[in-house]
């Protein structure tokens, strides 16, 4: 049984619900007080399957880019501590009006309202008796393909990539410090296309993570969400495809890194 998750490796064969293979489809489970209308949120299981894999019951995890919520309520769920930060008052606020309905006594769930790449993390784990926290799962912005606010330190605001890699960066620095060593960290990004040209998000980010000395453990690729309005959409897509020399992004990466310093 690995010393980082509740997987009782005697009896591997009751996990099938465990993904163990890096390409990942899913249909979105949108169960109780979960809210699929944030734009730019992402599918319960992708949370759920990382804190199954990389987390125990009585852990704390972060999510440094909280927005709806959907990793607080999935760690709420199963029995982890969480604490979420986002830039919006108003998304933390309506976050909350959700997740406090599913009260689970065996675990707190915390939010702050906060720019990720400055505030003062030690003062959080002070104000909630921890030394650290065992994951950090993180799914900001992609740079600049949703506009999540008009605030400056929105990542989604970064004048150019270095600017956004360079913010990120920051967040990275800030929110990993007192991530426990030996555990992990998840990133969640999809590509752009701009100029003419693809811009790899995703490629470009996993980067900052090695050279800030994290081991990668995993690339996974996800099939995106098919909603209603992205059906409709496809056909305009594949037509543009095809008179042209582009193809659709169909999907985006989950990278997992472990913390070895
Ligand atoms: C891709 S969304 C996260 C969605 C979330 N996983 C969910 O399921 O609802 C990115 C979030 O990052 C927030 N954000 C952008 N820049 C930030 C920063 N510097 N610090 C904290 N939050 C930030 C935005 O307000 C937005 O809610």
């Amino acid at each position: 049984m690995p010393w980082y998750n509740d997987i009782d490796t005697k009896n591997w064969k009751e996990y099938d619900d465990v993904l163990t293979t890096s390409f990942w489809s899913f249909h979105r489970e949108n169960s109780g007080v979960h809210n699929a209308s944030y734009h730019g949120n992402f599918i319960p299981q992708v949370p759920r399957q990382m804190f199954k894999r990389y987390t125990k019951k009585g852990d704390w995890i972060l999510d440094p880019f909280m927005g709806s919520g959907t990793s607080l309520i999935e760690a709420q769920r199963m029995g982890r501590n969480s604490i979420g930060i986002d830039l919006q008052g108003d998304v933390v606020s309506e976050a909350f009006s959700r997740i406090n309905q599913e009260n689970n006594p065996e675990c707190k769930t915390i939010g702050f309202v906060g720019d990720s790449k400055t505030i003062n993390v030690d003062s959080i784990t002070q104000r909630l008796g921890i030394k650290n926290y065992q994951f950090v799962m993180f799914h900001p912005p992609y740079w600049d393909i949703i506009k999540f606010s008009e605030n400056n330190n929105d990542l989604s605001n970064a004048a150019t990539l270095e600017a956004f890699l360079d913010d990120f960066g920051q967040v990275i620095d800030n929110t990993t410090r007192l991530l426990q060593k030996n555990r992990y960290c998840a990133l969640v990004m999809g590509d752009k296309y701009a100029n003419s040209q693809i811009v790899p998000l995703g490629f470009h980010c996993m980067n900052l993570f090695i050279q800030k000395g994290f081991l990668l453990k995993a690339i996974l690729v996800k099939d995106f969400d098919r909603t209603r309005g992205k059906i409709n959409q496809q056909a305009i897509w594949r037509y543009r495809a095809l008179a042209s020399d582009f193809y659709v992004f169909d999907h985006e990466y989950i990278f997992v890194f472990k913390k070895l310093r």
